[in-house]
């Protein structure tokens, strides 16, 4: 297996080829899941209630995400590194410049943001120095309290409109990826349609460039809320390393997310 790039994640997406997504956060599981054939890995700042414990990703800090993209990229061999940028660590521009290089220097090989066009000076200044950048666009968790919960975003039309726009945004500031949650799926297909880089979806449905699902929902061990984009892949699994293989064949053959698990 060849290691994982920016142009390989381009070129599936060009090809049709599903990517396949989870996230990680230590060294055993980023060896198994490189074995397994996933194609990049997240350290999410979901790490903050499927790890810590915490009601939500707010608590999250740099140096969290620092410690587990270390342990993750000790791991691994050819997959691509992704890592959150935490809650309140680029309210500016130089701030997230400055906090994405503790990230890069810990193994990272791209940092992930929450947010559309309001983003763009930061998103321009970290490519053109160096640091892909994969937005997240839908529900993004750390504004969970703005939002009023965890809810479906971009039902109406104003929400859906301000979403292709700033889809549009990122793209054009220089995002080379983008995540984009619990959104309805023909709006996950439409903007996937209207981009030319790739799209994650989690709860955006089948049409999106690739899927991502956190590895503790996606393994049955999240003992929280399990939302209906998630499918344990443990059912039917022998092993661990079996239900992230049942999960990159899914993905693949977009048997994964299925109609139950979209909005
Ligand atoms: O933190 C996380 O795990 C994420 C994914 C759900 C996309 O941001
Ligand atoms: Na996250």
């Amino acid at each position: 297996k060849k290691p994982v790039t920016v142009h390989t994640l381009q070129a599936m997406r060009d090809k049709g080829e599903k990517i396949s997504m989870l996230t990680c956060y230590d060294a055993s599981f980023s060896a198994l899941m490189d074995r397994s054939g996933v194609d990049t890995v997240l350290i999410g700042d979901s790490l903050g209630m499927v790890c810590q414990g915490h009601q939500s990703t707010l608590p999250v800090t740099i140096g969290d995400i620092a410690y587990h993209t270390a342990s993750v990229a000790r791991g691994n061999q050819t997959m691509l590194i992704v890592a959150d940028m935490p809650f309140g660590t680029y309210a500016t521009p130089v701030a997230a410049f400055d906090n994405a290089v503790k990230l890069m220097q810990a193994g990272a090989h791209m940092v992930k943001l929450e947010g559309g066009a309001w983003l763009a000076d930061t998103i321009r200044l970290l490519t053109e120095r160096g640091i892909p950048v994969c937005a997240h666009l839908g529900l993004t968790p750390q504004s969970v309290h703005q939002m009023g919960g965890y809810k479906v975003q971009g039902k109406t039309l104003e929400g859906a409109e301000l979403l292709h726009a700033d889809a549009k945004a990122v793209q054009a500031a220089g995002a080379s990826l983008l995540v984009l949650e619990a959104i309805p799926a023909t709006l996950g297909a439409e903007v996937t349609a209207q981009l030319h880089i790739p799209t994650i979806g989690i709860g955006a449905g089948v049409d999106c460039s690739g899927q991502v699902l956190v590895m503790h929902d996606m393994l049955g061990v999240f003992p929280g809320h399990k939302a209906k984009f998630v499918k344990n892949f443990m059912d039917g699994a022998a092993s661990v390393e079996d239900a992230v293989r049942a999960y990159v064949a899914a993905v693949r053959d977009q048997s994964f997310p299925a109609a139950e698990h979209c909005f």
